[in-house]
């Protein structure tokens, strides 16, 4: 075949999959394609690695045949252990911030991702950036409010009738809409919270678990926060739910983990979201960062690219019912 895209297209079986606009180096084109996944050598005698994004990457010149095989079996393995290819993610609370940078990075590494929020024009924005850069329809977006059991039913309905049955949940939408003592906050606040931060899970999970039990695996995260280690004598009721949602994680591993479904808790620190931007845009919490957090700086939603992943992926096939911590070490504990 000369067109290397063609070529590419061959060893992938699927157009989408590789057509990306970083397909080959500038200027090189494809010689020979191995029908190995992820594997092409280029007309530069540069061995290409495609990533699970479906972008090439430069690997070092192939010097001979031992060479070769052994950046081929580097490029296997680094690519099997966090591949998503054929998976089908579903998230709340996805149209920006770490709900979209998860979206990002689960749809990178080859994962279907339908993405949810309130908005639909910002879900719709969001999708068209995954897709973008992965170079692939991989990104999908419906309006959903996740404290509505009926609304949540419908993505989950939706999501599987466009992409299949669900691997992978990420319950991300959290809400706090009081700030003050606990003596003061009305009582639909206080609901509002543990609807949209708690119970929103418990129906997500109890509309997807059935389909992971079949399949003998899933694998579902729902952000919590590192507020849930602690207490707060201003954002209590929130602190209660993201206690709430360790709490639910470890409930359901428990009583799923023997079906082959994980589920875990993801604590985010202070991260720079519009989420959270009256407790980090100022003076102070960035002194405090470069200070006092042993990373050096506040959280960035793409920090959560990585986490997503992993616990999407198998890399993490022997942890669940735990809450991970992502919070550049500014809250350790035993
Ligand atoms: N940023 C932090 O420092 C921090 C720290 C710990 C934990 N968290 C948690 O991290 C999660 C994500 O927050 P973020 O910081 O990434 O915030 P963000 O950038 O403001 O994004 C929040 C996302 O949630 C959506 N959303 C809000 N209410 C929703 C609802 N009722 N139903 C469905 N979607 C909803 C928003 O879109 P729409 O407006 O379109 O609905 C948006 O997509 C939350 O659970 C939060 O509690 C954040």
């Amino acid at each position: 075949m000369s067109d290397s895209v063609a070529c590419f297209e061959a060893t992938h079986g699927t157009a989408p999959k590789c057509a990306g606009k970083d397909f080959v180096n500038p200027g090189s084109k494809l010689l020979a394609v191995e029908f190995m996944p992820s594997v092409a050598i280029c007309s530069t005698f540069v061995t290409c690695a495609c990533g699970p994004d479906g972008l090439m990457r430069s690997r070092p010149p192939v010097q001979g045949p031992g060479r070769f095989n052994t950046h081929r079996r580097q490029a296997m393995i680094q690519t099997e252990m966090f591949d998503l290819t054929g998976k089908v993610a579903l998230l709340t609370g996805a149209s920006k911030g770490m709900g979209k940078a998860m979206a990002t990075g689960l749809a990178e590494h080859g994962a279907k991702v339908m993405i949810s929020s309130r908005k639909l024009d910002q879900c719709e924005a969001a999708a068209r950036e995954i897709n973008d850069r992965c170079g692939a329809e991989r990104a999908f977006a419906m309006a959903c409010n996740a404290g509505y059991k009926e609304q949540l039913q419908e993505l989950v309905n939706a999501t599987k009738e466009k992409l299949g049955t669900i691997d992978i949940v990420v319950g991300n939408a959290g809400i706090n809409p009081f700030y003050g003592s606990m003596m003061k906050i009305p009582d639909d606040a206080y609901d509002k919270i543990m609807s949209t931060n708690v119970k929103s899970n418990l129906w997500l999970a109890q509309m997807v678990i059935p389909d992971m039990i079949a399949k003998g695996k899933g694998s579902i995260m729902f952000t919590s926060s590192v507020g849930a280690h602690g207490a707060s004598t201003t954002l209590g009721a929130y602190a209660i739910s993201k206690v709430a949602v360790i709490g639910l994680a470890r409930n359901l591993a428990a009583e799923f983990g023997p079906q082959g479904v994980r589920v875990n808790a993801i604590c985010p620190g202070l991260i720079r979201t519009d989420f959270a931007e009256a407790l980090w845009n100022n003076p102070e919490a960035e002194k405090r960062a470069a200070t006092q957090i042993p990373l050096r700086r506040l959280g960035e939603a793409d920090d959560f690219k990585g986490i997503a992943v992993f616990l999407g992926s198998d890399a993490s096939r022997y942890i669940t019912g735990q809450a991970l911590t992502v919070c550049g070490g500014s809250h350790m504990r035993a």
